[in-house]
């Protein structure tokens, strides 16, 4: 039968509701995001996107335009007539490891007291093995009306920088859901993506969104572990990597060698991954290995230094690039973090530089690293340069001005970002991850 739009809430404004929201109005949906922060509500109704993610605040603009969208701080209003709810809050990690699950709890129970007709809550958030039960349960244990209420977990593949783009061109929308009926609506609600849909039982879909994430870490450490190897043996990881990728069983993807996974995904869901083991006497010994390949990786670029230097008290050193990945401004977990920290123990001068990031870093950076305007600025007189996320703009700034403005040119490069060759013709000592100096 024809295809309909539906009126749709979303629960979390977040990369994941604010992205889903939008995607969702841009192919005719009727969306309302709720959100307890009342400031960052007023900023979408005007507007504005809260994060940094490319393409997303025309595609807000574009829907609330055509009133298909809109931001709320009302869970009454806001859940009242959708015929669909989705959960997209954040499930942050506790001290433990374990995974925070209260603002779902809190979500949950706003459903419960607010909705007055049958409805499918669709659960986007990272939600542990056996969770989305627990959801239900909350639901219905505090339902006002004698309504029925439906879970669906539809996870989230989408990545951030490119999370647009992502949303309109997946390999995949996985669908858990207990009953076909209510599968059958999710997949209608996303036909005009004309993504692949696989449609399973919910236990399975919390487990895709877990195993996804940690088989992508594993790559990481993986190829992080060959380039380590690599740098004793006078390899190149770049070359390694490519002709490994050219087998399609491995695949080229996220065969990048470099400082290690960083953002709010990799790290909090390998650990909870863990525990979800070790909670049914499973010891996942690899993904620990993951984990502490991992964090060893973030180190070694400080290690490289020191070795370089001797001491770096007193060293100027640049640090450009600040967000755990290019096309972001989010600091969650990021590399730069345990290498400022690490630089600053050294008692080193540290001058930062990032295109869209310093705002989200300064509060949590120590207070006494300085931060430069521009690139130029931030390598004036340097002593060295850490390059810890690959911006463009970092890629393609001329290396006869690295040679120019740095006060000895040596660069640390944990992205590999630059040719071995176009190195070559400068002045610049170069050390980078798993390649020849
Ligand atoms: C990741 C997954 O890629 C998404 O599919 C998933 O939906 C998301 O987590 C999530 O669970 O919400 P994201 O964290 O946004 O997405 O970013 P990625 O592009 O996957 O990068 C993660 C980290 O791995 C970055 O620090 C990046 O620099 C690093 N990385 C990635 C490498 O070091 N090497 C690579 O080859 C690829």
């Amino acid at each position: 039968k024809g295809w309909q739009p539906l009126k749709i809430s979303i629960i979390g404004t977040g990369y994941v509701g604010l992205v889903t929201g939008a995607c969702l109005a841009e192919i005719g949906h009727h969306v309302t995001c709720v959100d307890i922060d009342e400031q960052k509500v007023g900023m979408m109704q005007a507007g504005h996107s809260p994060i940094y993610e490319a393409g997303l605040e025309a595609l807000m603009q574009k829907n609330m335009e055509a009133e298909k969208l809109s931001f709320t701080t009302d869970s009454r209003g806001g859940f009242q007539h959708a015929d669909v709810i989705y959960i997209a809050v954040g499930t942050p990690q506790n001290p433990d490891g374990t995974t925070d699950l209260t603002a779902v709890e809190v979500a949950a129970e706003l459903i419960a007291q607010h909705v007055v007709k049958d409805v499918i809550v669709v659960t986007k958030s990272t939600l542990p093995v056996g969770t989305n039960a627990w959801v239900k349960e909350q639901i219905r244990l505090n339902l006002r009306r004698d309504v029925t209420v439906e879970v669906v977990h539809n996870p989230e593949f989408l990545r951030e920088g490119s999370a647009v783009y992502d949303t309109f061109n997946g390999d995949r929308i996985v669908i858990g859901a207990e009953s076909r009926e209510a599968a059958l609506i999710i997949e209608k609600i996303n036909e005009p993506f004309d993504v692949p849909v696989f449609m399973t039982d919910i236990n399975n879909a919390e487990m895709i969104k877990y195993a996804s994430n940690a088989f992508l870490a594993t790559k990481i450490s993986f190829i992080n572990e060959i380039a380590n190897i690599c740098e004793k043996i006078g390899a190149d990881v770049g070359e390694v990597s490519y002709g490994m990728g050219l087998d399609k069983r491995i695949g080229s993807h996220f065969l990048q060698a470099g400082i290690g996974y960083g953002g709010s995904c990799f790290p909090k869901d390998t650990s909870a991954l863990v525990h979800l083991a070790g909670g049914v006497e499973h010891d996942f010994e690899l993904l620990k290995s993951v984990i502490r390949v991992n964090n060893h990786q973030q180190a070694t670029l400080v290690d490289k230094a020191k070795q370089r230097f001797g001491s770096l008290a007193g060293k100027r050193i640049a640090i450009l690039g600040l967000a755990y990945k290019p096309n972001t401004d989010d600091m969650r977990e990021a590399a730069s973090l345990t290498v400022i920290e690490r630089l600053v123990e050294e008692k080193a001068a540290v001058i930062a530089y990032d295109p869209h990031a310093i705002e989200k870093a300064k509060p949590i950076l120590p207070r006494s690293i300085a931060y430069g305007g521009s690139l130029q600025e931030a390598l004036t007189e340097a002593d060295a340069a850490f390059i810890l996320t690959e911006w463009d703009e970092i890629k393609r700034f001329p290396l006869s001005d690295v040679e120019s403005l740095m006060n000895s040119p040596i660069l640390f490069d944990g992205r590999n970002c630059f040719q071995l060759e176009e190195i070559r013709k400068h002045n610049i000592e170069y050390h980078s991850v798993g390649r020849p100096s």
